[in-house]
């Protein structure tokens, strides 16, 4: 017998550990020889801990599952019986069927920390052929298949990886950055926990592509599962040869390492996280020079995120043009979507450009959690633009959402009902631009302070429409004046607030002040 019981995170937070431990004990006091299988979460975490048990065909789940459920569990398996916690099958739950899933096509399905079954579920292909077809082709197939940057600012993968493949130096760097600090994203973290040998495989795609010897993954200390998964499985590599050992005609050879964040969202940032990285504070570096000319150690660096990364290795086995055949407009591919917030059916949802929020929020995400209607989605973390309702039929797509005045960001959707305040959520945003900023620059390191100030008197019904006024012209002047994307898009969440819930904003004056 084979089952499954998840190591993600969000799985343990709800007590997969102790439903390891006894099934495992329900097993054995049944003499039956059983393996069980610690894998990553398919990404439906309101079925949390998701049991699976691998029947001669497929999968058969159990959600939900308590540990004093184990022995029941066990009986209705050996009894052919139905248990009350089971769900069928699970590949044909609709939040699964209905998914296109490129990226975390493994995540889920597969032992995440065995290299044996991350080849046999067809790990390494990628690799084998990039060796194959040679560096400038490999860049050609990312080229071709339209990637976009997956961190958030969208930029064409391929041209960045031709740059540093351009840039010539004694020494490249490749950097996988896993600093994921938007709200409500957590797609990088299940892929480190759930798939590491993937994101390994694309950054020793990207390290032969650009002639990088050396590879960084940046993890937020807040991460600890992840940080364990990414070591064990480099360690793997290193032991079998996959990590710095020749490889390929050429003999090209990759080594990498995990650093660990000390918890600043503004990390993230690639040239704060370079900064970082090489154990200075993590203060914003202006650009020009951008980091692919010179980047780590003033070498050329590609700095991709996890999601980014993680395409690349179906992009190489499949080619360009297959994974480019998915998606709508300039946003080709599918984008693993972060549904969380107020939200009943959260989790992680992979899909081809071009659903529409409406989709995502009232269909598959099955509205709000509380059952009270929807009043706003944030799209692309605390620096995300709030849309209304009215918005919804918006698809998928960095395009679009740009034409709206948003932004897709890390693909994280946070749903809020009708209780939430509006003004309260744009004096958060310049909270948190406060408490993250790195100090550097005037707009953004007392804009911030100012803009919380302002909207206290807002929020107390002080001067509502002079304050109003003056919230506009200091967003002007943080969005224009800001030298890195946190000062420059908190002005997102506090004028989409304003212009399209501006009641809570003037309701204000008629409070007693
Ligand atoms: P950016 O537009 O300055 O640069 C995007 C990337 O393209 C960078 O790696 C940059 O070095 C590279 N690049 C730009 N021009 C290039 C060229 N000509 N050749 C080669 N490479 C080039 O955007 P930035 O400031 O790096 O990122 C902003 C985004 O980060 C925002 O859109 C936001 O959504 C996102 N973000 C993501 C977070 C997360 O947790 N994933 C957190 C906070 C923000
Ligand atoms: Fe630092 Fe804020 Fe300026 Fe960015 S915008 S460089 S975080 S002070």
């Amino acid at each position: 017998m084979r089952f499954f019981v998840p190591a993600d995170a969000a799985a343990v937070a709800v007590g997969a550990d102790q439903v390891a431990s006894a099934l495992d004990e329900a097993l054995r006091r049944r003499g039956v020889e059983a393996r069980i299988t610690r894998n990553g979460s398919r990404g439906m975490f309101e079925l949390e801990p998701l049991v699976e048990f691998q029947s001669d065909r497929e999968r058969i789940g159990f959600g939900r599952v308590r540990p004093e459920e184990a022995d029941g569990i066990v009986d209705a398996i050996i009894g052919g019986s139905r248990h009350a916690s089971a769900l069928g099958v699970v590949d044909a739950l609709p939040f699964l069927a209905r998914q296109q899933r490129l990226t975390f096509a493994r995540c889920g399905i597969t032992d995440p920390q065995s290299l044996d079954d991350y080849r046999a579920h067809g790990g390494l292909e990628g690799l084998d052929r990039a060796l194959e077809i040679g560096q400038a082709a490999t860049i050609e197939e990312v080229v071709c298949s339209g990637l976009r940057g997956r961190g958030g600012a969208g930029f064409p993968t391929g041209i960045k990886w031709k740059t540093v493949a351009d840039s010539a130096a004694d020494q490249k760097y490749i950097i996988c950055n896993a600093d994921e600090g938007d709200s409500g994203t957590f797609a990088d973290r299940m892929l480190m926990e759930g798939d590491p040998f993937l994101i390994i495989e694309g950054m020793i795609i990207a390290g032969y592509a650009v002639g990088a010897s050396r590879g960084y993954i940046y993890i937020r200390s807040e991460y600890p599962h992840a940080i364990a998964s990414m070591r064990r499985a480099i360690e793997t590599c290193r032991r079998t040869g996959l990590l710095g050992a020749p490889m390929g005609p050429a003999a090209f050879r990759f080594e990498l390492e995990v650093r660990v964040g000390a918890g600043a969202y503004v990390c993230g940032e690639e040239t704060s996280l370079l900064e970082s990285l090489e154990g200075k504070r993590g203060e914003v570096r202006a650009k020009p020079p951008l980091p692919a000319h010179v980047g780590l150690f003033e070498k050329p660096t590609v700095i991709n995120n996890v999601l980014s990364l993680s395409a690349i290795a179906f992009i190489l086995s499949e080619g360009g043009e297959a994974y480019a055949n998915y998606g709508m407009g300039r946003s080709r591919g599918t984008m693993p979507i972060q549904l969380a917030g107020n939200i009943r059916n959260g989790g992680l949802f992979e899909t081809p450009f071009g659903v529409t929020l409406r989709e995502l929020v009232e269909d598959i995400g099955g509205g709000t959690l509380s059952g009270r209607p929807v009043r706003a989605v944030q799209v692309g973390g605390p620096l995300g633009a709030y849309f209304p309702p009215s918005l919804f039929d918006t698809p998928f797509d960095y395009e679009a959402f740009a034409d709206r005045g948003g932004l897709i960001g890390h693909a994280g959707v946070v749903v809020f009902d009708d209780s939430v305040d509006m003004a309260s959520m744009a004096r958060f945003a310049m909270q948190f631009c406060a408490v993250e900023s790195c100090g550097k620059c005037t707009p953004c390191r007392l804009g911030s302070t100012r803009g919380m100030e302002v909207m206290d008197a807002i929020l107390a019904g002080v001067e509502v429409d002079a304050n109003v006024a003056l919230l506009k012209d200091l967003c002007e002047t943080m969005k224009f004046g800001s030298l890195c994307a946190l000062g420059g898009f908190t002005p997102y969440p506090v004028i989409s607030a304003l212009t399209h819930f501006p009641e809570d904003f003037y309701e204000r004056r008629k409070q007693p002040m």
